[in-house]
């Protein structure tokens, strides 16, 4: 079963309920939900907060992607707050180890992000312990990016190194998914698929959720 987790970072932050109930409706998975710092990255979103709000108004899961400077310090409010998936990208982590197991400790599945310049090798040492890995095919901070097509290849190197290692953390997938490219992303090894603009940015967020849910699943 593959997964669809759409991003509400394109979303309407003035009526977030209403959004959510849209792609609900359309079959969405999870909830993606990105949180920047203005350091990590040159954007700035919301923090525990807003989780705990969109905790109480939804059953489906949240995948809090934390784009910030020493993401330790805030894994445990993350945590209270409802988030069910915590990912930290591994150009920030130090002790990607350590923090790995304070997000297991604290309930929660645990990822680790690496950016499109971040070879996959570098996960070996920790690779056996999370739960996810999630490949940025964007620079992250932004919505709306075009996909940058070397991810593919990166994608199947990591599907291929799970299958010959006999792993099963799942492959995420982050930025530029939409409608023309979902299937070859699928093709390459991805389980689950981050989408935000080709789902709030379109005319219809029921529908669109749905068509990609569809295309990931057939
Ligand atoms: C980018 C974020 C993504 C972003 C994806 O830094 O991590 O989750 O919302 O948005 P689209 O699908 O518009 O590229
Ligand atoms: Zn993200």
């Amino acid at each position: 079963m593959k997964l669809l987790a759409p991003s509400i970072l394109s979303a309407n932050f003035t009526n977030l309920s209403q959004q959510i109930r849209l792609i609900e409706m359309g079959g969405a998975d999870l909830i993606h939900c990105d949180i920047m710092d203005g350091h990590f990255v040159p954007n700035l979103t919301f923090g525990p907060i807003v989780i705990q709000s969109i905790k109480k108004i939804t059953k489906l899961p949240l995948d809090v992607h934390l784009m910030i400077k020493n993401p330790d310090n805030l894994l445990e409010a993350f945590a209270q707050a409802g988030a069910n998936n915590i990912y930290v990208h591994q150009e920030e982590v130090v002790h990607l180890n350590r923090t790995i197991n304070k997000i297991k400790e604290l309930k929660c599945k645990a990822g680790v992000v690496i950016n499109p310049a971040t070879p996959f090798c570098l996960l070996s040492e920790i690779i056996e312990e999370v739960d996810f890995v999630l490949v940025m095919s964007v620079n992250p901070g932004f919505g709306g990016q075009s996909f940058i097509k070397s991810s593919l290849r990166k994608i199947s190197d990591i599907a291929n190194y799970r299958e010959k290692n006999g792993l099963n953390f799942l492959i995420e997938v982050d930025g530029g998914v939409n409608k023309e490219n979902i299937s070859s992303i699928k093709d390459a090894g991805c389980d689950i698929f981050v989408a935000g603009n080709s789902i709030f940015n379109t005319d219809n967020i029921t529908a669109s959720t749905a068509e990609l849910k569809q295309l990931i699943n057939k």
